[in-house]
């Protein structure tokens, strides 16, 4: 069943609020040139219509990440992410937004067994969703995969370095590369990436300097996070950048103290319902004099 269609007089959804037409994988490869990215890309992560609504105006790419494991649901790491979750929040993020390409990404366990499996996945992702693009992790072990779908009508998005849905072989979310080995590993995943066609790709949670020479050796777009300022893009999860959480990994900036501001605004609705303040005439329906 098609989740696109939105019934406006009992939805808080707008409708587009200008006809606008939205940015392409073209357009995102196309903004590297000559191995360099003139304008950053601008991109952030939501789950939710209205979020999708608010950053969309802001932002070149929104990202449905698996991060939604964490941040949407409280589970303990994106392993357990399903498929229905990301098509549920890939369709809302695409109802909320209008100029920027979404992408959602493929959760564990829905790609990497063959490249036919990351077609059937991908192709359910893009019918439910309406997204343009989808996400994958790995390097040289999902190339065949990446041109596969790149091949059928996919945009793809690579991620490399620090992958999140590999935490239980890396062992943690610590940032890779320090050793030599590793690094030259991370290097030939993202040449692997861009050989195989994906119009940009993700790097995360790595040295400045692997970050830095990954940006400058391939062709497409690198989009780091946790990487280098001089990726050719960055993206962040917009709950930390938002300072919904206590714990702020060193590779984010906040932007905003959302937890406080939340906190506070709930503890005064508190103390004015308790204190029989709210609702007050202004928020009753009292008959029409
Ligand atoms: O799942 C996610 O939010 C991501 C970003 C951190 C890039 O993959």
């Amino acid at each position: 069943m098609s989740t696109f269609t939105m019934d406006t007089s009992t939805s808080r959804a707008t409708p587009a609020p200008v006809p606008g037409k939205r940015v392409t994988a073209p357009l995102i490869r196309a903004r590297k040139v000559d191995g360099k990215t003139a304008q950053p890309i601008v991109m952030l992560t939501a789950y939710t219509m209205r979020m999708a609504q608010l950053l969309d105006p802001h932002c070149d790419m929104l990202l449905v990440g698996d991060s939604l494991g964490q941040v949407i649901y409280g589970l303990p790491s994106t392993i357990p992410v399903t498929m229905e979750m990301m098509c549920a929040h890939g369709a809302a993020v695409v109802r909320g937004s209008w100029h920027a390409l979404v992408a959602v990404d493929m959760p564990f366990g829905s790609y990497e067994a063959s490249p036919g499996q990351a077609f059937e996945s991908a192709s359910r992702i893009m019918k439910e969703t309406g997204c343009a693009a989808v996400k994958l992790e790995g390097g040289e072990a999902m190339a065949p995969a990446i041109e596969f779908l790149s091949q059928r009508g996919i945009p793809v998005i690579g991620h490399v370095g620090l992958t999140p849905q590999a935490v239980n072989v890396l062992g943690g979310y610590a940032a890779r590369g320090r050793e030599e080995r590793e690094a030259e590993k991370i290097v030939a995943d993202a040449r692997a990436v861009d050989a195989a066609g994906a119009f940009c790709m993700v790097v995360e949670g790595v040295m400045e300097e692997i970050a830095t020479l990954i940006a400058a050796q391939v062709s497409a777009p690198v989009i780091g996070i946790g990487a280098s300022a001089d990726c050719d893009g960055q993206v962040l999860v917009i709950d930390d950048m938002l300072g919904m959480f206590e714990r702020t990994p060193r590779f984010v900036k906040r932007y905003d103290d959302l937890a406080t501001r939340i906190g506070d605004a709930a503890r005064s609705y508190a103390e004015e319902v308790r204190a029989r303040r709210f609702p007050s005439a202004d928020q009753t329906y009292r008959p029409k004099s």
